[in-house]
């Protein structure tokens, strides 16, 4: 089998298409929406018109790009979960009126699994089984992944999600959305040790971020008393001194898990793979515990089609297509 693919995701803010032959990303187009910035967080509906608006120049970008003709596709696939309900609407209708215009088959694409698998578009590819560090703007997971499609979610936050913890923290310290990025940047220069933040330890494998959110904004609030421009003078300082805290919460969790199945091939993905601090943080630990780890290409940390056409492939060798009665599922489980 040698499947050429079109894949849509259209999960939050980012409008992305991608081709895939045989394994082999042709192309990867991200519509980013900039709407957002203005309200400092993802605004739902505005999200839905954005991918309305972005949805049918990507896919040509996309299929043009790769040079693929629409009647050279296998298959269509889009993002089933799990996401903002409206966001992924705009992407499954369009990949259902799509493939039915086309007569081609169908495959709904779990985002979360898909972020996993984003591993396998170039080399070096993760050996069976391996441990992934899932850390996006929605979900922290360590997810035991037996193959392309068998994979178990051993922890897991129980409140926030590590990337909501950053953004969130950014906007404390008045920076502008998306504030993840822009901490890890600022991060860089500072000084991790200034500041203590809890790293707090759940039980098991699981997580907690809401508590760091409270335990800065009553830094800020008392500091700021003290001294009305403490926070720009430190900024440095307290955002590596949060990123260390953040970071360490997820190494703890993920060296246990490690530990206790004995796995040494350790994989990140999702948006916060992004983050300098936890790529050299991974490298640190793979020299002291012996893990061969795998960080994802930039561009396939944040949203994009290629972790879902990646996906599509291994469900369309496995048989796994849905039908035109597919819909969203904003819950979507790993
Ligand atoms: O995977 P993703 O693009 O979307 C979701 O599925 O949620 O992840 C987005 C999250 C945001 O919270 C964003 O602030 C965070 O990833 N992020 C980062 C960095 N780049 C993106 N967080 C920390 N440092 C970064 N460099
Ligand atoms: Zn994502």
């Amino acid at each position: 089998m040698n499947p050429t693919l079109l894949a849509i995701e259209s999960s939050c803010d980012e409008t992305s298409a991608s081709v895939i032959q045989n394994g082999q990303v042709l192309s990867n187009i991200v519509a980013t929406q900039a709407i957002h910035e203005q309200y400092g967080g993802v605004v739902p509906e505005l999200a839905s018109r954005a991918h309305q608006q972005n949805i049918i120049p990507v896919v040509s970008q996309a299929l043009q790009k790769a040079n693929i003709a629409k009647s050279q596709l296998d298959a269509v696939a889009f993002t089933r979960g799990p996401g903002l309900l409206g966001a992924l609407l705009v992407g499954c209708s369009f990949a259902k009126s799509f493939a039915l215009g086309l007569n081609l088959p169908l495959i709904e694409v779990n985002h979360m699994q898909a972020h996993i698998l984003a591993h396998f578009i170039d080399d070096p590819k993760p050996n069976f089984p391996f441990l992934c560090l899932t850390v996006s703007g929605g979900h922290t997971q360590i997810v035991l992944v037996r193959s392309h499609l068998d994979m178990q979610v051993l922890g897991q936050t129980t409140d926030d999600a590590v990337g909501e913890a950053f953004d969130k923290s950014a906007k404390l310290l008045g920076l502008p959305y998306p504030g993840g990025p822009m901490l890890d940047k600022l991060a860089a220069t500072g000084d991790p040790n200034r500041f203590q933040f809890p790293i707090v330890n759940m039980d098991g494998y699981d997580f907690s971020f809401s508590g760091i959110k409270t335990s800065i904004l009553n830094f800020v609030k008392k500091n700021s008393a003290a001294e009305a421009d403490f926070v720009q003078n430190n900024l440095a300082d307290i955002c590596a001194s949060i990123q260390w805290a953040l970071i360490q919460t997820l190494m703890k969790k993920l060296v246990l898990a490690a530990k206790d199945l004995g796995i040494k091939e350790i994989a990140i993905a999702g948006g916060v793979s992004a983050n300098s601090g936890l790529r050299a943080t991974l490298q640190e630990y793979a020299q002291k515990h012996g893990w061969n780890i795998y960080i994802p290409a930039f561009e396939y940390c944040t949203d994009n089609a290629a972790m879902i056409a990646m996906a599509a492939h291994f469900q369309y060798l496995a048989g796994d297509f849905t039908t035109q009665y597919a819909s969203p599922d904003p819950r979507l489980k790993v």
